[in-house]
């Protein structure tokens, strides 16, 4: 009795799974084993999060892949796209499939995982997984959604060399890898460090400007568009960036980006409130910025919603010098409902499903018959409150702390 979203629109309906897979959706009249009362709830598959970072191998006491899943489900996703900068890194075919077995022993959650290249080696060791055909590599490439690109340095140092990026664009273009780039401008980042003399945690917005992440788009868009590369845009920040964007789509080029809730929702006003806990890279920016990205969802400028789930431990955070704590914040299990106190459920499912599954290759199943879809039921009625006390990440606390929202994910099934 739900409202199920999916690619046929938003209908009310019944659903009848049986051993895993959708038998019916309309009008079911058979008993099950067990009934679900959905009426009044909206109903999604089960959501993809093109950008997390789950801490193993190498980070264990920050989070392992088995406690960020949990978190992921009970927040409605249930297929990420992690990142490289693990220890050791995915810049191997060891260390990737390594990755691969790891995330097999977790039930009812699909990891897929980005390789990184930082040097020369790991972009042949990328061609080889890409166009050898040896057996074994098949199913470790099938793993594999695309290269990260880190274009400046943030948590675990993968900057890649800057003489190699061309051949990385070529690379992709040539062997059709998505690109997905931390677009940040290490040159710009750089000087606006040196120049920096103050020690508030407020500078760590100013030494990572907006024009840093622009002219970092913007160097990475001329690539893609010389070598005929698919490029997704990490983490967008800025409106500045987000312009950018905007005219590569209009001039035709396979340019994609995604946007983080807490750069929807959070501004550098939000320092003094959260300290360290509101310290990311990029980092956050003014209400205008939050505003244009808003924006950029609903009119399809930005592709996706992805969370850059980042945990570091409380004590991490806040031990030592503002300036020196680690980037990042956890966010995997309450996109969803930060998402949905403001958006129409339908552009939800465009940016959480169907765009992140197009542009990876993630072939995830939708609401349709004959499908083995998670079924994603989210009471929109109930506004609560987010605390870190609710949430399943190991990490244990949220930038987004006494937030108010609507949509809270009632079951996962
Ligand atoms: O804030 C961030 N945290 N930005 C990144 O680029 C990396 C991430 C992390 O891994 O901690
Ligand atoms: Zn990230």
């Amino acid at each position: 009795g739900g409202t199920v979203i999916s690619a046929s629109g938003s209908t009310q309906a019944d659903i009848l799974k049986v051993d895993g897979v959708i038998k019916a959706i309309g009008k079911v009249e058979d008993t099950a084993d067990e009934t679900i009362e959905a009426e009044g709830h909206i109903i999604f598959p089960g959501l993809t999060d093109c950008h997390v970072h789950f801490r193993e191998p190498g980070a264990e006491h920050k989070a392992t892949m088995q406690s960020e899943a949990a978190s992921a489900i009970a927040g409605g996703i249930t297929c990420v796209c992690e990142m490289p900068n693990t220890d050791p890194p995915t810049v191997t075919i060891n260390a990737l499939q390594d990755k691969i077995l790891r995330a097999q022993k977790i039930d009812n959650f699909d990891m897929h995982f980005f390789f990184g290249v930082t040097n020369s080696m790991h972009l042949a060791t990328l061609k080889e997984l890409w166009t050898s055909d040896f057996e074994e590599y098949k199913h470790t490439k099938e793993r594999c959604c695309g290269v990260k690109l880190y274009l400046d340095h943030s948590t675990g140092d993968q900057k890649i060399e800057e003489e190699l990026i061309g051949d990385v664009f070529a690379a992709c273009g040539e062997l059709r890898i998505p690109i997905i780039a931390h677009c940040e401008d290490p040159v710009v980042n750089a000087r606006a460090k040196a120049a920096n003399g103050s020690e508030e945690l407020s500078a760590h917005s100013i030494i990572r400007p907006a024009h840093s992440e622009a002219l970092s788009i913007d160097k990475a868009i001329g690539q893609a568009k010389e070598h005929n590369a698919t490029l997704h845009v990490a983490h967008l920040s800025s409106a500045r960036g987000m312009g950018l964007i905007a005219e590569a789509k209009k001039d035709g080029l396979p340019i994609t980006c995604e946007v983080a809730p807490h750069h929807l929702v959070l501004t550098t006003l939000d320092y003094d409130r959260l300290g360290t806990l509101c310290k990311m890279n990029p980092p956050v920016r003014s209400l205008e910025d939050n505003e244009a990205l808003w924006q950029g969802l609903e009119d399809g400028t930005i592709d996706c919603i992805a969370t850059d789930h980042a945990p570091h431990t409380l004590e991490e955070k806040k031990e030592g010098a503002p300036l020196d704590a680690p980037s990042g914040v956890p966010g995997v299990e309450t996109a969803l409902p930060i998402v949905l106190t403001r958006l129409k459920p339908e552009i939800i499912y465009r940016s959480m499903f169907t765009n992140p599954n197009t542009i990876f290759g993630l072939e995830r199943p939708d609401l349709t018959e004959a499908s083995d879809a998670d079924i994603v039921i989210v009471d929109l009625t109930t506004e609560y409150a987010i605390k870190a006390e609710d949430l399943h990440s190991k990490c244990n606390w949220t930038p987004f702390e006494g937030m108010k929202v609507k949509g809270k994910v009632v079951r996962v099934v």
